[in-house]
């Protein structure tokens, strides 16, 4: 690949009209339907990894061939659909959400506020009220749904600010662990924090947040003149999936006052299951909770949200307006996405969410996701039992951290393992570093991930042992 900038090829005969007929409109469904129904019935059988490793985009032009067009787009990079995908932190991607937000855009109402689309408002407001429900809130909660866990970071951090620090806020202090998810530090960038306001603590030895070291820090950041106003918890750091120890971190902010955010992108959605509920006891103490559909809920990536124990806190931070918006019922912001996030025009984000719950069904979910756990522990005992391989975490999620025993060089070694693990392209997995080490994740949280690729993930792993 050239690094010479390539411009957008806008073909001069491209002759649909900007508004199809009915005819045109179902022709161009049929196509799309059946490029879809293609791509679903292969997912098992394609690879993990394509062949095509650049950003080199197809010959042909949509309005040839738009099926093939298609087709050749998608056929770079890894796919996050496979079931086999178990890098990162996964998400599946149910094609009901994907169904919802097809309706969503060709409806095109404005989900930015409850004038324009009551109905709309309201459904997302339920949606972000169960979420507050899971997360144990009482009925003065809010929150908003986002694009992600990244802009649901950010919602918490700019509230925590607001309501915690004078206008005047560099000398605020927040205080999160190494294994904190870097979002969070990039929310505190982008709220006007920098470095010298942010304490990254190390972690204990399940790479969690130690209570201990972070009341000491805290002590001598109020003797340093400083004003402590955040912690932020992991519950489900991405490494490692680790939860930080909720209860005791919950009292310290308590007894310090200070905001309490907790970051359950990932382990957030677990509260649906027994097993999570016990793992994430405290999680109700928080001030502030980021989950993201898009990973435990199995949703389409762009599926983020946040809950906040007091909406009021969430409407402060957020609330401007402009002349040209209509009187707005103040009794009712709590129902404006736009009065509680950065963003003003937006697509409603209710249905891609409530569709999949509703048609799927609650058991769906927990049973799924209960499987996740299931699947975890077995490959975490499978993996023990090999000689040459060293698990590194007791998965409190569903995330196992191993390397290859190393014989000379461990980064050098496992790196070729990794890289070998992946060629069969049956399964895809990703590493990290960990205390140092490079290390090899697998993280099972696609709702396609079943017994059968765990055996798959088990005998690709062990094909690639040398
Ligand atoms: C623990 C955690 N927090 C936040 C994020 C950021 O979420 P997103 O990628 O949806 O912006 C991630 C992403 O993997 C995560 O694992």
């Amino acid at each position: 690949m050239s690094d010479e900038p390539r411009p957008f090829r806008w073909p001069t005969d491209g002759n649909l009209p900007l508004e199809p007929d009915l005819e045109q409109w179902s022709a161009l469904t049929d196509t799309v339907k059946g490029f879809l129904a293609r791509a679903l019935t292969h997912l098992d059988d394609g690879p993990t990894l394509s062949a095509h490793q650049t950003g080199d985009l197809p010959s042909d032009t949509p309005h040839e061939n738009l099926e093939e067009y298609l087709r050749a787009l998608f056929d770079s990079g890894f796919d996050t659909a496979h079931p086999g995908f178990m890098a990162y932190i996964p998400g599946g991607g149910l094609v009901t959400s994907a169904l919802a937000d097809w309706v969503i855009k060709t409806m095109n109402r404005y989900g930015t506020a409850y004038f324009a689309a009551p109905k709309l408002a309201e459904l997302e407001y339920q949606v972000v009220r169960l979420f507050a429900d899971w997360v144990g809130y009482g009925e003065h909660a809010g929150g908003v749904l986002t694009t992600g866990g990244s802009l649901a970071n950010f919602t918490a951090m700019v509230t925590a600010r607001r309501a915690m620090l004078p206008e005047n806020f560099l000398q605020g202090v927040m205080y999160c662990s190494d294994q904190t998810h870097h979002s969070v530090m990039k929310a505190a960038n982008l709220a006007g924090f920098s470095a010298r306001n942010i304490r990254v603590m190390p972690s204990d030895a399940a790479y969690r947040l130690q209570p201990e070291p972070l009341l000491e820090q805290i002590a001598t950041d109020l003797r340093d003149g400083y004003l402590p106003f955040l912690v932020v918890a992991s519950a489900g750091t991405t490494n490692t999936g680790s939860i930080d120890p909720l209860p005791e971190l919950a009292d310290i902010c308590a007894e310090q006052h200070l905001w309490f955010h907790v970051d359950a992108a990932y382990g957030g959605a677990f509260l649906l299951t027994k097993r999570g509920r016990q793992r994430l006891v405290g999680i109700k103490r928080a001030d502030s909770v980021t989950l993201d559909p898009h990973k435990g809920l199995f949703m389409p990536y762009g599926t983020g949200g946040v809950v906040v124990k007091d909406r009021d806190r969430l409407i402060e931070a957020h609330e401007l307006r402009g002349d040209y918006m209509p009187d707005l019922d103040r009794e009712r912001a709590h129902l404006d996405p736009f009065s509680l996030s950065v963003e003003l025009s937006r697509e409603h984000r209710g249905l891609k969410v409530a569709l999949p719950l509703m048609l799927h069904g609650k058991q769906a979910f927990t049973d799924a996701l209960d499987e996740k756990l299931d699947l975890t522990d077995k490959l975490s005992d499978a993996l023990r039992a090999i000689p040459e391989i060293e698990v590194l975490n007791n998965p409190e999620l569903t995330t196992v951290v191993f390397r290859k025993l190393p014989e000379r060089d461990a980064e050098a070694e496992n790196r070729a393992f990794l890289d070998r693990i992946n060629a069969g392209n049956k399964v895809y997995l990703s590493p990290t570093i960990l205390k140092g080490h490079f290390v090899l994740r697998v993280s099972i949280l696609s709702h396609r991930t079943h017994d059968k690729e765990l055996n798959t993930v088990l005998a690709e792993i062990q094909r690639a042992l040398p």
